[in-house]
């Protein structure tokens, strides 16, 4: 079977010959790979700066943001072959630590998880996949344009979730760092929870990202923020936003590092005593965060999110890999043909 991932022998990204998977088994289904979305995280893995082959063997599928379509139900399952599903990232460590054992695995203690499509277990860039019943989600058939932003969504979701149940009143105002899908992904959910929104990134004004900021309803500056925000969110990846991040916390105000930018700074400890502030870092997310990412897409602004796809064949994987010729933020591999 036909997919696309690191050849850690080789140290070179190829196109890789898999076995199909077998049957599926009690609580399984076999899915097939409808298309995948590509992120920093598939950047930094094609570098080989991070990731790791399933034991034993010296390839790794690349994909793990995806969306597949059930095509045989093992027993005892109750998703049905044509119900669209999108696939959690992780899987719980074994025999399972206080957190997996609690359904968070993105949470997981043990560090003993494993990531499809980035740690031990192969991902999504094949045509077919056998999973659990319990580590997908399932997809409304009118949310097929868009649900492949359902991982990254869930990343974010998982952030908000976090700054809404820290912050002691309650968020009213948002300031996202980075105008790139998570960002855009983090300023729509943060308007659709009813808070005013402004991104703030290096692209000019004139940017399509900063249009499409913009269209889905939140301000959009690229020399300095306006105000203070209750929540921060760090969705750029670069060391100086997570830096500059701190200065624009309001009072209470929680930031939300989500880009995994290793930044290595003095820390504002004495204001963020005074000031009851909150700093915190999210990875991954839960069944649960996948679920809302899903109905969230749903009432999110369909143009501003289907504007921010980019989809290509599954031969110009290597451009779009490198990141050559991205006509919207988010380039999408199209799997199945
Ligand atoms: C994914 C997460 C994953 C993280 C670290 C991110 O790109 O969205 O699900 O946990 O990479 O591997």
């Amino acid at each position: 079977m036909f997919a696309i991932g690191l050849d850690f022998e080789a140290r070179r990204v190829a196109e890789l010959d898999l076995p199909e998977p077998d049957a599926p088994g009690p609580g399984q289904l076999r899915l097939r790979v409808l298309e995948v979305g590509l992120c920093g995280t598939d950047r930094e893995l094609s570098e080989f700066e991070i990731g790791e082959p399933p034991p034993g063997e010296h390839a790794l599928t690349l994909g793990h943001e995806a969306l597949a379509e059930v095509v045989e139900a093992g027993p005892r399952t109750k998703l049905q072959p044509g119900d669209l599903v999108a696939p959690l990232v992780r899987r719980p460590c074994l025999p399972g630590c206080a957190a997996c054992r609690r359904l968070r695995r993105d949470l997981c203690l043990s560090g003993g998880y494993t990531e499809r499509g980035i740690l031990g277990l192969h991902g999504y860039l094949r045509e077919w996949v056998v999973d659990d019943e319990s580590d997908l989600v399932a997809v409304p058939a009118d949310l097929a344009s868009i649900a492949v932003l359902a991982e990254p969504l869930s990343v974010v979701e998982k952030g908000l979730t976090t700054a809404e149940r820290v912050h002691p009143l309650g968020p009213a105002r948002a300031l996202i760092f980075g105008a790139g899908p998570v960002g855009l992904l983090a300023a729509l959910a943060c308007v659709a929870r009813g808070w005013e929104v402004e991104v703030f990134s290096l692209e000019p004004p004139n940017h399509p990202n900063a249009e499409l900021a913009r269209r889905g309803g939140a301000r959009y500056s690229n020399e300095t923020p306006s105000a203070k925000a209750d929540v921060v969110l760090e969705c750029s990846g670069a060391p100086a936003a997570a830096r500059q991040g701190l200065d624009w916390l309001a009072p209470l105000g929680v930031m939300v590092l989500i880009g995994a930018a290793d930044f290595d700074v003095r820390f504002p400890g004495f204001r963020t005593v005074m000031e009851n502030q909150t700093v915190t870092g999210v990875v991954n997310a839960s069944p649960e965060h996948f679920a809302t990412a899903v109905s969230d897409l749903a009432r999110f602004d369909r143009g501003v999110l289907q504007a921010m796809i980019h989809r290509r064949a599954l031969k110009d994987w290597r451009a779009a890999l490198g990141g050559e010729g991205a006509e919207a933020p988010k380039s999408v591999l199209a799997v199945a043909g």
